[in-house]
């Protein structure tokens, strides 16, 4: 197939190029390049021994997607492009809907020209709210309390009306759960404008010596260490994911929400051991209060994605952190 990648060359969508290209299809990129670099795409070239066409766009552009869709003849689009951190959404509300909500609807009124009607959306976790059980499985109630929640919220919503206005629309909706490491080339990676606000990244720094310590945010959680728990999942099983989703929604009209996760919870303080391991570095912490917004465990129940898909992911967490380490060794000599 020929797949468009908005936000081609942000973190999951070069690793997700990677895999599709592998796997045979023809892949472009779009993206504006406001949170990753152009270094990425002679990286890609590297890994894949080709280049993979890059058009320079804001997906807010709708008359370019439209004629990128053409001119590569695209058959389905993965929808990566927009802006992701939390505390910024609050600060920068109109900037997130502007990007995030505008962002889709553009594209999908260039889908909609060009007659290209199958769609995969990054979606989120986060639309699950404060948990009511674990593990989360796709019928757990959504809910949002923050812009970049909201937005994610909206654009799911907006995808399933149009599912039901028309039923030549194929769209498959990925919940991601917590996206970490590296492509094992160690050429790719997680690479964000400004300073990290997830974990792992933060643990790298702190592996690195870019920041003194790594601040814990709350040891008072209900969990097995107090510490907060998460399904963490490597990008590459990830990205594998995307694989699966492609293969499933290009023979499946209307719309549905998948899990991507591994179906396991693990703490902060299971993932600075397994670092502290395979990096052989220390990592010096404190404990600080609880973090605004956070909540205590998240993590996903994986049958539909394993029923459905065919999918499931296969990195456990020493893999996860061993090409996060390897990515900020190379990251910092680059
Ligand atoms: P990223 O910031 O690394 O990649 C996003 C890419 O989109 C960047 O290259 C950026 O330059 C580009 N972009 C942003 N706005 C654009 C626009 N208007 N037009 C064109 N390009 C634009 O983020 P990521 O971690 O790769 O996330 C990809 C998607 O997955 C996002 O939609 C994000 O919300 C979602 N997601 C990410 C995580 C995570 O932890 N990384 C978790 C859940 C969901
Ligand atoms: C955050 C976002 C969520 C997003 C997800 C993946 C918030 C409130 N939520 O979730 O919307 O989908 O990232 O991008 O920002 N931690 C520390 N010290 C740190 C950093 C994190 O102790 O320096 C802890 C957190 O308290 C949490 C765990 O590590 O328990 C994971 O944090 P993080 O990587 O930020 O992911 P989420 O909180 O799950």
């Amino acid at each position: 197939m020929n797949i468009l990648l908005t936000g081609g060359a942000g973190y999951i969508g070069s690793h997700t190029a990677v895999v599709l290209s592998q796997a045979g299809h023809e892949v472009v990129l779009l993206d504006n390049f406001c949170n990753s670099q152009k270094s990425v795409l002679g990286r890609l070239q590297k890994i894949l021994d080709k280049v993979l066409p890059c058009v320079e766009a804001d997906v807010r552009d709708t008359a370019l997607v439209a004629k990128t869709l053409q001119d590569y003849k695209i058959d389905a689009v993965i929808h990566f492009a927009g802006l992701k951190a939390v505390g910024e959404s609050v600060e920068k509300p109109i900037e997130y809907y502007a990007n995030n909500v505008q962002g889709t609807i553009s594209l999908l009124e260039a889908m909609k020209s060009a007659n290209v009607k199958t769609l995969v959306f990054s979606s989120s976790a986060t639309v699950y709210g404060n948990p009511q059980y674990l593990p989360i499985d796709e019928n757990h109630p959504i809910s949002a309390t923050n812009a970049y929640g909201r937005s994610k919220l909206h654009i799911e919503e907006m995808l399933k009306d149009i599912a039901i206005s028309n039923s030549e629309w194929k769209i498959i909706c990925l919940r991601y759960f917590n996206p970490v490491g590296a492509h094992e080339s160690g050429l790719i990676g997680e690479d964000p404008n400004g300073l990290p606000n997830n974990l792992m990244p933060c643990i790298a720094h702190v592996a690195v010596g870019k920041f003194p310590y790594l601040k814990i945010y709350g040891n008072d959680y209900p969990t097995i260490d107090g510490t907060g728990v998460r399904d963490y999942i490597h990008v590459m099983d990830l990205a594998d994911g995307h694989l699966a989703a492609l293969a499933y929604v290009r023979n499946h009209k209307g719309w549905v929400a998948v899990n991507i996760g591994t179906g396991h919870g693990a703490s902060v303080l299971d993932i600075i051991s397994t670092y502290e391991f395979v990096s052989g570095q220390e990592i010096i912490f404190q404990i600080e209060g609880r973090r605004n917004g956070d909540i205590a465990s998240c993590y996903a129940k994986v049958d539909k994605a394993r029923n459905l898909l065919g999918w499931q992911a296969k990195y456990n967490l020493e893999k996860m952190c061993s090409s996060s380490w390897l990515w900020q060794n190379f990251s910092n000599k680059a």
